[in-house]
């Protein structure tokens, strides 16, 4: 089997990770530019101040997607690059960047497929109490339509917002994101509706300009497995998926929020402030959402969790996505398993999971359709003689695309793959070290460009549609 002509093959990347230029042509200060420069905060004090420069090196590197042949590009858009403060005055030189960056693209015939937000607010809207004020929805709603205004006649792919469980977990519940709160989950969970209800308008709002382009979110989609048939542990992956897919999914797909997820904010007086209003938009958004992105990487083996939790910051290392910690709430914990194999930075890998999750999924939803927004290998990549030769990525990416080939097969309505990532780029709390790319950055010499073994494999398979997997 062949994928379909109208399935698209692309790689990812996000804003303040690849970008650098963090202070250049009037862009203002984001929550990352300052919560980055935190001691302590990221690995060994790296920063996207540079990041791999592709600000200034973007026409170099669409050539190069160009010749890995990707189809599409994902990026996403700095809010304080196009409006410094998050609101008032248009910084005429970032739609410029933008403008510039999308030709670019379709110059080669990549379709640019555009992330409003990944996690980078612009800091004086931060300060103004981010997205636990109401008032912050409207003006994402007012960047979402200068940006519509500006791009929507070439950009026909719009995600809203990027793994609203990463950034808002990360940073009301843990403290490792901006703003650093740790252990508050009545404003984690005002953060995630507020965050809901700016998806639901701002998809309103696309709808009403009648641009005729799609729209819709992209979520961390990592389902829990019990690591066994005790009934505790069932219900340990239950709670997990209803807390960590379900709080998210069903307000985009179904318009409401999960009874069950419900019923816990009540009896833990956790419940965010909902008003009718609200609820309506959310209804009315889930009628008109055109996909769901899912950014997969690793399931999670879950089990019912019998340690007392300690309220207290969680650590780097703590946060950095490998098994082996308690939920916020205390129910569950995710555990590593002696038979399955795991990244250099302990991650597992599993395209079986991953299918799975696939399957468990169109049972629930139905037939929405879906773009895996992320998949890919965070490593340190082996250099022989100057040949980038990331076999394990290779190996990582064909294993995933079978398991989506093989999902398709069984109707389950996905249309396209984003390598995560594009160039190696900034893992937020893992430096420069940790590599996701099909193109290698040299940080010793100039953040020079090379396409890896990967990179060539990607350009194959695409040319190939993948027959041969
Ligand atoms: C996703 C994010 O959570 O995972 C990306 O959308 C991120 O921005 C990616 O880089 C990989 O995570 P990490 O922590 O390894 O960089």
């Amino acid at each position: 089997m062949k994928f379909p002509n109208d399935f698209l093959f692309g790689a990812a990347s996000a804003a303040y990770q690849v970008e650098g230029a963090w202070d250049k042509d009037g862009k203002g200060l984001s929550n990352w530019d300052v919560f980055s420069k935190i001691p302590g905060k990221t690995f060994e004090g790296t920063n996207g101040d540079v990041a791999v420069d592709h600000y200034n090196r973007y026409k170099e590197d669409i050539k190069l997607m160009a010749e890995i042949g990707l189809e599409s590009y994902r990026f996403s858009i700095s809010w304080a690059r196009i409006l410094p403060n998050g609101k008032g005055k248009v910084n005429e030189k970032g739609i410029e960047f933008y403008s510039n960056l999308i030709d670019e693209c379709l110059k080669y015939g990549i379709v640019p497929f555009v992330t409003l937000y990944h996690w980078d607010i612009p800091q004086a809207l931060e300060e103004e109490g981010g997205w636990l004020n109401k008032e912050v929805v409207d003006h994402f709603v007012n960047y979402a339509t200068i940006c519509f205004k500006a791009f929507g006649d070439r950009v026909k792919h719009w995600i809203t917002f990027n793994e609203v469980l990463c950034f808002a977990g990360s940073g009301y519940l843990q403290g490792a994101h901006p703003p650093g709160i740790y252990n508050d989950e009545k404003k984690y969970f005002q953060a995630t509706h507020n965050v809901s209800v700016a998806h639901a308008r701002t998809l309103l709002k696309y709808k009403e300009l009648k641009q005729y382009g799609e729209i819709g979110i992209s979520h961390v989609f990592s389902p829990a497995v019990s690591v066994d048939d005790l009934e505790e542990n069932k219900l340990a992956a239950y709670h997990a998926n209803q807390f960590d897919h379900a709080w998210y999914f069903h307000p985009a797909i179904k318009g409401e929020y999960p009874e069950y997820v419900m019923n816990i904010l009540e009896e833990n007086k956790w419940m965010p402030e909902i008003t009718e209003e609200e609820r309506t938009q959310i209804k009315e958004a889930s009628k008109h959402l055109d996909f769901i992105g899912f950014n997969y990487y690793q399931p999670q083996r879950v089990l019912k969790n019998k340690e007392k939790v300690e309220k207290r910051q969680k650590t780097r290392e703590e946060c950095i996505g490998s098994p082996g910690n308690i939920s916020f709430d205390g129910f569950f914990k995710s555990v590593k398993l002696d038979d399955k194999k795991y990244t250099k930075y302990g991650w597992e890998i599993s395209p079986e999971g991953f299918l799975d999750g696939l399957r468990k999924f169109k049972e629930e939803y139905g037939d929405v359709k879906i773009y895996i927004t992320e998949n890919g290998l965070g490593d340190q990549d082996l250099i022989v003689e100057d040949e980038i030769l990331d076999i394990s990525r290779v190996k990582f990416i064909e294993a995933h695309l079978k398991s989506i080939k093989q999902a398709i097969k069984e109707s389950i309505n996905l249309k396209g793959y984003y390598v995560w990532s594009a160039t190696d780029l900034l893992s937020w709390l893992n430096g420069y070290k940790k590599q996701y790319g099909l193109i290698y950055v040299d940080h010793k010499n100039n953040l020079d460009r090379k396409i890896k073994l990967s990179g060539r494999w990607y350009k194959q398979t695409i040319e190939e549609r993948g027959e041969n997997l």
